[in-house]
């Protein structure tokens, strides 16, 4: 370290650092950077002006969707896309197809838009929105694929409700997708994973296709595309289980 250089306490500040409030007590409030940075993404990336999407934003939504069910590939959706390790991939995999990826939190989004552009991945858009919300995006019968990667595990037995795997949510999932689509889902979490399993073998309308207690170590492991959380539970040596399930 240099002898001579001042302790950052008494460094000068120009007038303009002066004025700025540095405390709570000075006014000062801080705001999430990836609020603005997300709006350099329209391209690629949806949110809503405030909190949730108004009936206009939502109906704008809706139609900026809608052709791509046409595509030749499909619309596919992931549901909590978190950075979007899976998305980019899929996108960049399925050239044919639509991706569409929900997330609520605004790095993640702003990153996800910033990976597919650096990838070049075009055929995708990032909403910025509730996975539970998805009925009100789509139409029934109009997806090929839902994926569910590492959700939330909500694993006290009073967070149950918030689980995105229920039989609520499954049937509503199922009901939006086309006869033969895929309702796919990962995880680290072994009773929240045997309790999605349960509800998928009791629904009628769905038929197990795939299903391993230890994606890794098994025949469907070449054909895995990682996620960002997935990564860090290989990492630790932890199970990844996985079930896909086809609309009969
Ligand atoms: C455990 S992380 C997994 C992220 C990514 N799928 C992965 O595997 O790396 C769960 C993600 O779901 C998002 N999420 C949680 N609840 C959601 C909801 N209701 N709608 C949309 N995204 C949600 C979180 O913000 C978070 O990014």
């Amino acid at each position: 370290m240099n002898n001579t250089a001042k302790p950052e306490s008494q460094i000068a500040r120009t007038p303009a650092e002066s004025a700025r409030p540095r405390t709570r007590r000075e006014g000062f409030r801080w705001r999430n950077p990836y609020i603005d940075l997300i709006q350099t993404q329209a391209h690629n990336l949806v949110a809503p002006t405030g909190r949730v999407f108004s009936d206009d934003e939502r109906s704008d939504l809706r139609a900026r969707l809608a052709p791509y069910v046409d595509s030749p590939g499909g619309v596919l959706v992931e549901l909590g896309s978190g950075m979007g390790n899976h998305l980019v991939a899929q996108a960049l995999r399925s050239p044919q197809a639509f991706l569409v990826g929900f997330e609520l939190r605004f790095k993640r989004l702003y990153r996800s838009a910033e990976k597919a552009d650096i990838a070049g991945a075009k055929n995708l858009l990032i909403v910025q929105d509730d996975a539970r919300h998805l009925a009100l995006n789509f139409a029934p019968g109009t997806l090929k694929a839902v994926f569910v990667n590492f959700p939330d595990p909500w694993s006290k037995r009073k967070w149950l409700k918030h689980r995105l795997l229920t039989d609520k949510f499954v049937a509503t999932f199922r009901e939006l997708l086309c006869p033969g689509g895929v309702l796919a889902y990962k995880t680290d979490q072994q009773q929240a994973f045997e309790g999605t399993l349960e509800v998928l073998k009791a629904d009628q309308g769905l038929e197990i296709t795939k299903l391993s207690y230890d994606l890794h170590n098994s025949e469907f492991a070449k054909d895995n595309l990682r996620t960002e959380f997935e990564s860090l539970f290989v990492g630790q040596k932890l199970p990844i289980y996985m079930v896909e399930a086809r609309k009969r």
